[in-house]
This record gives structure tokens, sequence and C-alpha cells, in this order.
């Protein structure tokens, strides 16, 4: 009886659950430490970094997104020239903003608003803007109206 008091014997379903448990939280604790407790936006996923608005330059976006179809120096390609004084879709700063959020879906620019912050988008509007009478080589011809140069 005393002997049963000071070294207590547990019953055999008691230590396989206290064995079990510590098994599990081994393997569940370093997990939970490193990998589960990470919010969303971290994990690797272009769409969602870019949503969550990592800022970047207009120049390394407008290479990245836009230079396929207007040129790297904005001299045109399948788009318009992005240098010259013409303009299809007017040269207010807003005018350019509008065209790069929505696009012109049916001459085959997409819009960008669903993929690029706000701010992004002005970013790359800044650059575009200061592209005005670089004169590039191999620039596209005029398309458009012309505008006075602002
Ligand atoms: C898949 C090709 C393509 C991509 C990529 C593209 N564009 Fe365009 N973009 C066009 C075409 C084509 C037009 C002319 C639409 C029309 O004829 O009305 C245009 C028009 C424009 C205009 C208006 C030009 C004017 O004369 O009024 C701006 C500004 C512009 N794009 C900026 C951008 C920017 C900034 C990006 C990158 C975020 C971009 N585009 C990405 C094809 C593209």
């Amino acid at each position: 009886m005393m002997l049963q008091e000071n070294n207590p014997v547990f019953p055999k379903w008691w230590i396989c659950l206290l064995g079990g448990t510590l098994l599990v939280s081994t393997f569940y604790l370093p997990y939970y430490l490193t990998l589960a407790v990470k919010p969303p936006s971290e994990k690797k996923n272009s769409v969602l970094v870019e949503k969550a608005g990592v800022p970047q330059t207009g120049e390394s976006l407008y290479r990245a997104k836009c230079a396929v179809c207007h040129g790297q120096l904005g001299e045109g390609g399948i788009g318009p020239n992005l240098t010259d004084n013409y303009w299809l879709h007017g040269n207010r700063p807003e005018d350019l903003l509008k065209v790069i959020r929505e696009g012109v879906p049916d001459q085959g620019m997409a819009g960008w608003a669903n993929i690029l912050t706000l701010q992004n988008i002005k970013n790359i509007r800044g650059f575009v803007l200061n592209l005005k009478s670089t004169n590039p080589p191999h620039a596209k011809a005029p398309q458009g109206k012309e505008y006075p140069a602002r």
C-alpha cells in the first residue's frame, strides 16, 4: 500500500496517451514556429506580393510589364510610341492613369488595375511621363492626335 503511494503505477493507456502527445508535439512545435505563423503575404506567391503593394520603381515596372509592347525606351512596337507628342487617348496625367489602369482591351492592351497597386501604377506613369521628347532610335510613327508639348 505504502509502496503504491510513492511509486504510483500509471495505467498503460495513460502512458500511451502521454507518449503520443509528446511525439506529436516534437514535430508540430518546430512546424508551428517556422511555417504556420507566417502571414499569408509572406508565402511565395507573386500576385499576392504585388497586391500587398511592395512599392517598385516606375522604371523597373515599365521594363517588366510594358516594354514588351511599347519598347525598352518607349519607342513603340506593338503599342504606340510613348515618347512623342501624339496620343490616342490624351496626354494629361489622368488620361495616362486611366489607360494604364483600364487598358484598351479591344486594341490589345489589358488593364493593370487588378494586377498592380495604384501606387505602382502611378510610379509607372511617372516614368512614362518622363519619356517625353527623349527621341529614341527606331521610334514608331506617330499615332493619334498631336498635342502641344506639356
Ligand atoms: C500586350 C501589349 C501591351 C502591353 C503589355 C502594354 N500595352 Fe500599352 N498599349 C498597347 C496598345 C496596342 C495600345 C494602343 C491602344 C489603342 O490603339 O487604342 C496601348 C496604349 C497605351 C497608352 C496610350 C497611348 C496613346 O497614344 O494614348 C499608354 C499610355 C500605354 N499603353 C501605357 C502602357 C503601360 C504603362 C504599360 C505597362 C503597365 C502598357 N501600356 C502595357 C499595348 C500594350
